[in-house]
């Protein structure tokens, strides 16, 4: 008790360092990187400043930039020149993302790991991440899953590292999974958006890719944010379909279920700090509002604390950079 116990002891100069509990490395950082196959210079993202499309020719030039800076990895997405109702651009051999992970792999190889975002909503003329039956609406569960399946094979074919399913179809797992066996890609991991809330931090990647809706949501098929146990019970079965590394998504708001999922299955897990959490906070650094580099600090290292070993963040450059 005070006054024999004073917490402000550790609280000043070297010794801060010494007691620190989390810390955060470069090696944690994930940088997303989008190819579109519809431009030809890099288009910035109107809603995430200092973020670009890229046409395909430059991707592999992004990618070295972060790898220069020590960032392991990569989360590649694709926007396609063509759309249709089944998002058949997503799996084709000389598609945009399959263009892109060969530029990066010939450029880069082990120096970069390609992972890749395994989802049809950026390759559907509707937006929606799997089959519609338009009479009711629906987005269909079980014709997607061989096209996801499908998908992820073609990925992993052109040198994808490891696949990432984002489309929260139930079995997406398993069916990736038996697809990649089946091929002889039993070493390939899947990292799992395993908990995907249906979140409006997502509107500017919406712009990013392109992917809105003409009618619907996802709200069928992405988590109520008001849940938390239905968290464990998605990472559950994720996890029995074969998935080596779990995320949640979005980060800040999920805290609390990212530490639930670390404490309850110890299994690597991934945390993704999506469009909207890094546009508030650059449009408040813009007017002035916060100061960047310690707003951007103190949430990633907060990602960690909560438990999260990787982030997969559009600040990755910037907080490289800092870290250095
Ligand atoms: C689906 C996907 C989305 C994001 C990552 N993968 C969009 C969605 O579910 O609507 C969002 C990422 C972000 O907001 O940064 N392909």
């Amino acid at each position: 008790m005070f006054p024999e116990r004073r917490m402000r002891r550790l609280r000043s100069g070297k010794i801060k360092d010494l007691v620190r509990e989390t810390s955060l490395s470069v090696n944690d950082l994930v940088y997303p990187i989008f190819a579109n196959e519809t431009i030809d210079s890099p288009q910035e993202v109107a809603s995430m400043p200092g973020i670009n499309n890229l046409p395909v020719e430059m991707v592999a030039d992004e990618a070295k930039e972060a790898a220069d800076l020590g960032i392991p990895a990569i989360m590649l997405f694709g926007i396609p020149e063509k759309k249709d109702e089944q998002g058949s651009s997503a799996w084709g051999d000389d598609d945009v993302v399959q263009q892109a992970v060969r530029e990066i792999k010939n450029e880069l190889g082990k120096d970069m790991l390609v992972i890749t975002d395994v989802c049809l909503c950026e390759y559907t003329s509707h937006g929606h991440c799997g089959m519609v039956n338009f009479d009711t609406e629906e987005i269909m569960n079980d014709p997607t899953l061989p096209l996801l399946g499908k998908t992820a094979v073609s990925h992993v074919k052109a040198g994808a590292d490891m696949v990432a399913p984002s489309g929260m179809m139930d079995g997406m797992i398993s069916a990736i999974r038996s697809a990649l066996d089946n091929n002889n890609y039993h070493n390939t991991p899947i990292m799992s958006y395993a908990v995907k809330y249906s979140s409006a931090f997502y509107g500017p990647f919406r712009d990013a890719a392109g992917s809105g809706c003409c009618f619907g949501d996802r709200s069928t098929h992405q988590m109520d944010p008001a849940n938390s146990d239905e968290a464990l019970m998605e990472a559950a079965l994720d996890i029995e379909e074969g998935a080596d590394i779990i995320m949640v998504k979005p980060a800040l708001p999920y805290l609390d279920i990212i530490y639930r999922l670390k404490t309850e299955f110890e299994m690597p897990t991934a945390a993704y700090n999506v469009s909207g959490e890094y546009s508030m906070l650059k449009a408040a650094a813009q007017n002035g509002w916060l100061d960047e580099k310690q707003v951007m600090y103190e949430s990633l290292i907060s990602i960690k604390r909560a438990g999260a070993d990787m982030i997969i963040t559009y600040f990755a450059k910037e907080m490289a950079q800092m870290l250095k």
